[in-house]
């Protein structure tokens, strides 16, 4: 039998459309995670101008940023991942090529809205 017995992870090279499919889940898990803790961090401030005060301080804990970062990011990359979805679902971009550059487009995006969004966080 020429199945494979065990899977290398490290060994297995993913084209361009199967990373950014699978960036695509983990943003998805990763939003969905941080949704309502972050929810909740917002309504709370929205209580009071002390609330407020206090959750402005959250984000001098550099593990709460960080957090902030990647879940804005993940908004971002999923949404725009998503469009890219929405768009072959209606038959566009199905060729091997505009997979390519199409994931390549979602990757350059979110590499810019990265930079701008660590310049609007630090
Ligand atoms: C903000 C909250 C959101 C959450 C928690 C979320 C979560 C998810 C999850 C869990 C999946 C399944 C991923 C997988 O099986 O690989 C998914 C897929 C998808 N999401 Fe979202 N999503 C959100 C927002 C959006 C938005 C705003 C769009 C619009 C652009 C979008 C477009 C899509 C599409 C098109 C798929 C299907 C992708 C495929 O066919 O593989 N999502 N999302």
């Amino acid at each position: 039998m020429n199945a494979p017995r065990y899977l290398n992870l490290l060994k297995i090279t993913l084209p361009l459309a199967g990373i950014s499919s699978i960036l695509h889940r983990i943003s998805a898990v990763g939003i969905f995670v941080l949704s309502l803790p972050m929810t909740i961090l917002l309504v709370f401030s929205l209580g009071s101008s002390d609330n407020f005060e206090q959750a402005v301080l959250f984000f001098e804990n550099i593990i709460f940023k960080t957090l902030f970062f990647l879940f804005i990011l993940g908004i971002f990359y999923h949404f725009v991942s998503g469009i890219r979805h929405l768009v072959m679902d209606f038959g566009y971009w199905e060729t091997l090529s505009a997979g390519r550059a199409s994931a390549m487009a979602t990757f350059v995006l979110t590499g810019l809205f990265s930079f701008y969004l660590l310049y609007l966080l630090w």
